[in-house]
């Protein structure tokens, strides 16, 4: 398992717990994240983890395999490094990623679609009144990536999926408030209306 842009690196710490995994590659670019975790972990037997102090779009892509997570990290900064990552030989066929972006999710959704990448799962999760997209995918996934999500909506509470579809409608109504006519967005904006209409 590879977590990168680790920081604490509870997500890696959690899989070093389970076992499950045969290495944990903790990967940040700031000294004082991998200097703290190398604190942590140095209890565990070595073989298990592997602290890597480097701009995670610099590992060489051919030597990563198994689960990829990307959480807390902007959109474009995932896809800056997963477009590295394939320039060095990453093979989409070898990994599971598990993505949890901050911003610009759209523009990500399309990259990772145009890879070829589907959907194995996807939730919804509220936490500290803030909403974090969680996406499972693979190139073998069963889903299509949709803009507005394939199996968000059924993942969480109704109150969870409205308040999140609130949030992405937002920036769009107080376009619309100032006379802003964009077709895409309107119709985007419509799909969402059917949405929460349908789970209200
Ligand atoms: C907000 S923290 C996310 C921590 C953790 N992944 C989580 O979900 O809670 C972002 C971390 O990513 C690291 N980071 C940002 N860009 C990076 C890059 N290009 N390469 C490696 N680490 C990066 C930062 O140093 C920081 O520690």
């Amino acid at each position: 398992m590879w977590d990168m842009g680790c920081d604490h690196g509870h997500l890696g710490l959690l899989g070093l717990k389970a076992q499950k995994f045969s290495k944990i590659h903790f990967v940040d670019s700031a000294i004082s994240a991998t200097n703290t975790l190398v604190n942590k972990i140095c209890d565990y037997d070595s073989e298990s983890f592997c602290v890597h102090h480097i701009d995670m779009g610099k590992v060489p892509g051919d030597q990563v395999s198994g689960e990829v997570v990307f959480s807390g990290l902007g959109g474009k900064t995932i896809e800056k490094a997963l477009a590295s990552l394939l320039e060095s030989g990453l093979d989409l066929n070898r990994v599971d990623l598990v993505i949890s972006a901050q911003s610009l999710l759209d523009d990500l959704r399309v990259f990772l679609r145009q890879a070829g990448l589907k959907l194995k799962a996807e939730y919804l999760v509220c936490e500290n009144s803030q909403y974090f997209e969680v996406w499972h995918l693979s190139m073998d996934g069963d889903y299509p990536i949709k803009e507005l999500g394939s199996l968000l909506w059924s993942s969480c509470d109704i109150s969870v999926s409205t308040g999140h579809l609130q949030k992405i409608l937002a920036p769009y109504r107080i376009k619309q408030d100032h006379g802003h006519q964009d077709l895409n967005k309107d119709l985007r904006i419509s799909e969402i209306e059917e949405i929460l209409q349908s789970s209200s």
